[in-house]
């Protein structure tokens, strides 16, 4: 131990530490300063940790406190509060900066740091001094301007009031900052591992370290005798079904005789703290008995592979689809494509660990103790549902903490069941803080693909019959199971006239991580080989690109692969919109076709389906004594911008100021379960409940003549509706023979163009520019639209060129490739405005077709920089180079 004498924020400290304690537990645990995040275990890959010591960003976890003496800190704190906020700030609240919020602490101090040094920084410079910093939501490209808009703020040349929207002026159609932005900003915003309940058990779990064994035992009788353990427990411990149910009941909460993928959750320890909890899991012993690994549908469907589930075979669902006659239609094409396509697992890549935060607490009005769950879930009410029926426990409650990202990771209970199981049966409050190496071994991933196309096209360059075979990657756990095939056939026309059609999906059990949610969720597959297959097919016969795509776009009244007919469909808008971008990169392309370094132009559309048949939502508005609304909607926000769509519908609706709008989502207890926050769907379908409560709000206030919350209340007329949104379609979306049906409520619809440049001697992809021409309707908040499609295009970026999780391989950012400012490109975001009919104010979310049209657009590129089809993904390096070599 040593004391070491530090300034933190101005404030003199002295603190005790040991030799190796790092900065960040002294903050966070010991200061209670949780504005500093960290997402890498420590590793210095995230620098969510970022501070400033003596002048300079610093990673806290990497920084020991024993070599701080005299240091002078300052954290994110230190710099504004939101009633306060610094200038920097304030640039990232107003320039949509901030999605999720996890990295923003430590973006704004490596920012600091570098405007003190240098306050009117280049984008190379920027670059530069964030290299360290890394986000998953926004592709870097509003953060870089949020640091010139800081020099600019910082140098005096303009003030946060020239740039901010005049709060009384347009709700909708203006870039309100987001109600949350401020506060994660400062730091304030509390993160689930932010959480701290008195008198807490620390958890650790005892995992598989096989991916396919039978469990023959646990002997846990040393752990619970080790110092500061509380308890060992085991899915015998577990008093309900132990299952965490989506589609069907396969998931187990503790795995009871069999593991069936790397990394399953076998026993749970509990003790004083992480490190005894650590120490003790290590000790318990679990004795396996190791069976065949089945890593690929292949394998799985092999004569004589073991059956990994008992209730069904391997192979554990199939739908087709089937419109005209594409045999037929194949046959008298003037022209046919082939070729086959295949997509990595990818990890969805939250910066956030999955933590969890569990209590239990007195029921004034029951004998069972209300038993707390804080986690990050999209769908607080399945979820508290699941874990109820899992545990056998009914008086529950779920609290959604601000959470850092998900990307359809959190459709699924993680962290949440284990916390709960161990609150229950330790009689505790539990803190569940798992590594980051953990947490993906716990969390569902993007499904990999394998797919097997053909098109064929007419002498007038008109596509007439789509097949694709296509074989899914189930993983061990059935999840959302047949939702991934539904909603691929769904959209398998992707944005075209395809007037014959014939697929197959199937997906296949396997002992690879289980696939769910994964921004997109089966499209970016489909749509990936769709858009390849359509520009082999304009190449073959002889078109441009962009033309070849307008002649095929589909027309309203025209059907999709599910045979409904379409009403809205932009797309040669959307053509039109982008086509001069275009000439200017096809012609700047033209100029970098010879020497190792090439450039090509590639495109890919994309028409995303929102809200298949059957969907519904709920959601509630009260008039408040000072006029004011509240709003009512469990629709979690784990970065989309939710919160302002609410607030700005509300404000736009009702003519109130923004801040007279009061919203609450993230509470079993006080809203309603209005489904999950995934498919693009919140906008549609809890704006649109909203939409109906608003509206019988004023009707109520109209028929009572009252223009106050006191004269409806004087009119005896109740302050609170509860509105409804429904699909004009109830399930099921499609037939199980033939994959036609309602499908989906209405589209959202993309072009993008990737410039790519391919080195020909490494074999090195790299993306130079995307430009998106995006409609979502009417654009309530276009800043929030164009972070989201700048987010997607970095991430549809990974998919296609770097990104692939490996269980047991994939352990951090750094194995994962996680995009860094190294990886950074230039975007362009155009909108276009279609309002939707039957829609709320005409405008539909955005956030999961961002990437849809990306991977095609860049692989497109590819081939027309460097000649060469790389089409199973990730286009690696190698597998461009060994294209090129097949080439020569
Ligand atoms: Fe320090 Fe990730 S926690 S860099
Ligand atoms: Fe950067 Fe979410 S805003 S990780």
């Amino acid at each position: 131990m040593r004391s070491v004498n530090l300034t933190i924020n101005g404030r003199q400290r002295r603190v005790v530490t040991t030799a190796d304690k790092v900065l960040l537990d002294l903050l966070r645990d010991d200061l209670g300063l949780t504005g500093t995040k960290q997402s890498c275990d420590k590793k210095g890959q995230c620098g969510a940790c970022m501070v400033i010591i003596n002048g300079r960003a610093v990673r806290s976890c990497l920084t020991k406190v024993a070599s701080l003496e005299g240091a002078d800190i300052i954290t994110v704190e230190g710099l504004g509060t939101p009633e306060n906020p610094h200038l920097i700030q304030e640039a990232f609240v107003l320039s949509g900066a901030i999605q999720c919020g996890f990295c923003t602490p430590g973006m704004i101090m490596s920012a600091k740091a570098l405007l003190d040094k240098d306050p009117d920084p280049d984008e190379e410079a920027i670059k530069k001094a964030l290299r360290h910093n890394i986000c998953r939501c926004t592709g870097y490209t509003k953060i870089i301007d949020a640091i010139k808009l800081a020099g600019r703020f910082l140098r005096g040349e303009i003030t946060p009031d020239q740039v901010r929207p005049d709060p009384d002026g347009p709700k909708v159609g203006v870039s309100h900052p987001r109600p949350s932005a401020l506060a994660k900003a400062c730091g304030t915003a509390e993160f689930t591992a932010d959480i701290k309940v008195p008198g807490t058990l620390a958890l650790a779990v005892v995992r598989s370290p096989y991916a396919h064994a039978d469990i023959k035992g646990v002997d846990s009788s040393l752990a619970e005798k080790m110092p500061g353990v509380a308890g060992v427990m085991t899915a015998k411990d577990i008093k309900g079904t132990n299952r965490l149910k989506l589609a069907i009941a396969d998931r187990p909460l503790l795995c009871e005789d069999k593991v069936r993928s790397l990394g399953e959750a076998v026993a749970i320890v509990a003790a004083e703290t992480p490190e005894k909890a650590r120490a003790a899991a290590e000790a318990v012993k679990v004795d396996y008995q190791v069976l065949e690994v089945l890593d690929s549908p292949a394998k799985a469907l092999a004569e004589g592979a073991p059956q990994l589930h008992p209730h069904s075979p391997n192979l554990c669902y199939s739908q087709p689809q089937i419109k005209g006659d594409a045999e037929a239609a194949l046959a008298g094409s003037a022209a046919m494509v082939e070729h086959r396509f295949s997509t990595s697992i990818i990890h969805q890549s939250p910066l956030e660990p999955e933590a969890c935060v569990a209590w239990l607490e007195e029921d004034p009005e029951g004998d069972e103790p209300i038993l707390t769950v804080v986690g990050r879930s999209i769908n607080i009410h399945a979820h508290l549902a699941g874990l109820q029926a899992a545990l056998g426990y009914e008086n529950m409650r779920y609290l959604e903490a601000y959470s850092g990202g998900q990307f359809g990771l959190k459709l699924e209970i993680t962290s949440e069941g284990i916390a709960a199981a161990a609150a229950l049966h330790f009689q505790s409050g539990v803190r569940y803080i798992p590594s980051l190496a953990e947490s993906m071994l716990m969390t569902s991933k993007r499904h990999s693909f394998n797919m097997k196309v053909r098109m064929g096209a007419d002498d007038q360059g008109r596509i007439t019959a789509y097949t694709n075979d296509f074989m899914v990657d189930k993983g061990a756990y059935f999840s959302i199971g047949q939702g991934i095939l539904v909603r691929t056939l769904g959209m398998l026309s992707g944005s075209y006239n395809i007037p014959n059609i014939k697929a197959l999906g199937k997906i296949v059990y396997t002992n690879n991580p289980y696939g769910s949610a994964a921004r997109g969720a089966g499209p970016p597959q489909g749509n990936f080989a769709l858009e390849c297959t359509v520009e082999m097919m304009a190449r073959k016969l002889g078109q441009d690109s962009l033309d070849f795509r307008l002649k095929n776009s589909l027309l309203p009244g025209q059907t999709k692969s599910t045979g409904r007919a379409a009403e809205q469909w932009p797309i040669p808008e959307l053509i039109e919109k982008i086509r001069p971008h275009y000439d200017r990169a096809v012609a700047e392309a033209a100029a970098h076709k010879e020497g190792p370094v090439r450039r090509g132009v590639g495109l890919g559309c994309g028409s995303f389906g929102i809200s298949l048949a059957g969907d519904a939502a709920v959601a509630a508005v009260e008039l408040d004594p000072d006029n004011g609304v509240s709003v009512y909607a469990a629709a979690a926000d784990p970065g989309e911008g939710n919160d302002a769509m609410f607030t700005q519908l509300a404000a736009h609706m009702l003519d109130l100021p923004l801040d007279k709008v009061r919203i609450h989502l993230r509470d079993t207890d006080n809203t309603t379960a209005a489904g999950p926050a995934a498919g693009s769907r919140i906008t549609f379908m809890v704006g649109g409940a909203l939409q109906d409560a608003i509206n019988q709000l004023k009707e109520a206030m109209e028929e009572a003549g009252a223009r106050t919350y006191q004269g409806l209340v004087d009119a005896g007329k109740p302050v609170r509706y509860l509105g409804r949104k429904k699909t004009t379609f109830a399930a099921p979306p499609m037939d199980p023979e033939t994959g036609q049906g309602p499908g989906f409520e209405v589209e959202i619809h993309a072009i993008q163009m990737a410039e790519v440049e391919v080195d020909i001697e490494t074999g090195q992809a790299s993306v130079v520019k995307m430009t998106a021409v995006v409609d979502a309707g009417t654009a309530i908040n276009p800043q929030n639209i164009m972070g989201q499609l700048e987010g997607g295009m970095d991430m549809g970026a990974g998919l296609a060129l770097r990104e692939k999780y490996v269980a047991g391989e994939t352990t951090d950012w750094k194995t994962y490739k996680f995009p860094t400012m190294e990886y950074y490109f230039d975007k362009e975001v155009l909108i276009h405005e279609t309002p939707r009919i039957n829609a709320t104010q005409g405008a539909i979310g955005v956030g999961e077709m961002a990437l849809v049209p990306t991977a095609p657009a860049i692989i497109n590129g590819i081939y027309d920089a460097a000649g060469v089809w790389v089409t199973n993904l990730p286009a690696t390096p190698d597998k461009i180079k060994a294209a090129l070599a097949g080439q020569g």
